[in-house]
């Protein structure tokens, strides 16, 4: 079965097509190499000793993304992760974002809803919650305005994938709302690759492990939480890509209950960014250089899943402890930095 990836080269596009191509299927991967590099074909083949189909295309030239469906006119699910990501560039570059987040949403359903059936699978994000009043969050949390032009795509991704689905029955997606995605692949074949100064906690912890970056900065210790610190629920990116099979598996066996679903992907375990510190201490062996400063503009105080949707219906659970999720990332440095 052939199954499209868009961003298939970016950090949960790769583990998704290794754990795709693990159970079988045949991937093409679409990806403009604008924040990804083509070395991570290779990472793909040495851990599954296949190298998928590889487009070098830009999804914002429509005439080139109906070019692709006509000459692949067998695909039978897309996995769409082709976006843009980083929360103070949207502020910056709002067009940028709507544009790449939205304008090719658009276009791949215009051809996807042309097709005698179509299985669709979005990359959301917790972000639509925005500082949910009641935690675990569920996934019938009412979704919050959003803080920047990137949290807006989510939300206005997700209402333009459920309009569509409502008039188009053979169109089926699932939105997946993750987290906070983070580690590498075991093998340490492929792994996070932020370009610049990392804004996400994780890798800014790595950077400073191996000396990339001098300290980190923990924005607040003033939040109403046990030790001051925000809490987030940091999630293995094997378990997420993990899910993005179970969920397309779902669709191409017709298991699903409506031809619109929306899951939340988390461990269910929300961790402070002290104990996200202290289980880097104990993985590595070494101290964290770090000191406490202002808190950060726009940070939720509290965000971790309500697993038991994804759980109980998708039948996937998030394996990986915080430990075991932060030692990946930090062989994945190691091994980069070497
Ligand atoms: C985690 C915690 C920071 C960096 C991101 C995206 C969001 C969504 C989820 C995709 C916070 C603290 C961070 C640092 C720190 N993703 N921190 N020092 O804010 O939960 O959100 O992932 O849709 O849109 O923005 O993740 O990793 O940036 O921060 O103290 O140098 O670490 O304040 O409490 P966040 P993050």
């Amino acid at each position: 079965m052939k199954i499209l990836v868009t961003g298939g080269l970016g950090f949960i596009g790769s583990h998704t097509v290794v754990e795709l191509q693990n159970e079988g299927f045949e991937v093409v991967i679409i990806d403009n190499l604008s924040n990804s590099s083509e070395d991570v074909l290779d990472g793909i083949e040495a851990i599954t000793g296949k190298k998928p189909i590889f487009e070098k295309m830009d999804l914002r030239d429509k005439p080139l993304v109906q070019d692709f469906f006509k000459r692949h006119n067998d695909i039978e699910g897309v996995i769409h992760f082709a976006a843009s990501k980083a929360v103070g560039e949207s502020v910056e570059k709002p067009l940028l974002y709507y544009e790449n987040n939205l304008g090719v949403l658009v276009y791949l359903l215009q051809e996807l809803t042309k097709m005698d059936k179509a299985n669709f699978i979005f990359s959301s994000s917790c972000t639509v919650y925005g500082q949910a009043d009641e935690l675990p969050i569920t996934e019938d949390a009412p979704v919050k305005p959003a803080e920047s032009p990137y949290g807006n795509t989510k939300q206005v991704g997700e209402e333009i994938i459920q309009d569509t689905c409502k008039v188009s029955p053979k169109l089926a997606a699932i939105a997946l709302r993750y987290f906070n995605p983070i580690g590498a692949h075991p093998s340490v074949e492929i792994g996070e690759l932020p370009i610049g100064v990392p804004q996400n906690l994780v890798p800014f912890i790595t950077q400073t492990g191996v000396g990339l970056r001098e300290q980190l900065s923990v924005f607040g210790d003033d939040y109403p939480t046990e030790d001051g610190t925000c809490i987030r629920d940091y999630i293995h990116v094997v378990d997420v890509a993990k899910a993005h099979v179970v969920a397309l598996q779902r669709l191409l066996e017709g298991k699903n209950k409506s031809n619109y679903e929306v899951f939340n992907l988390g461990t269910g375990k929300g961790s402070s960014v002290l104990e996200v510190i202290h289980s880097f201490e104990r993985v590595s062996g070494d101290k964290l250089n770090y000191q406490i400063v202002g808190r950060r503009a726009g940070d939720v105080v509290q965000a971790y899943a309500d697993t038991k949707k994804a759980n109980l219906v998708l039948g996937w659970k998030a394996a990986s402890t915080l430990d075991e999720s932060i030692k990946s990332a930090w062989d994945w440095e190691r091994k980069i930095r070497n």
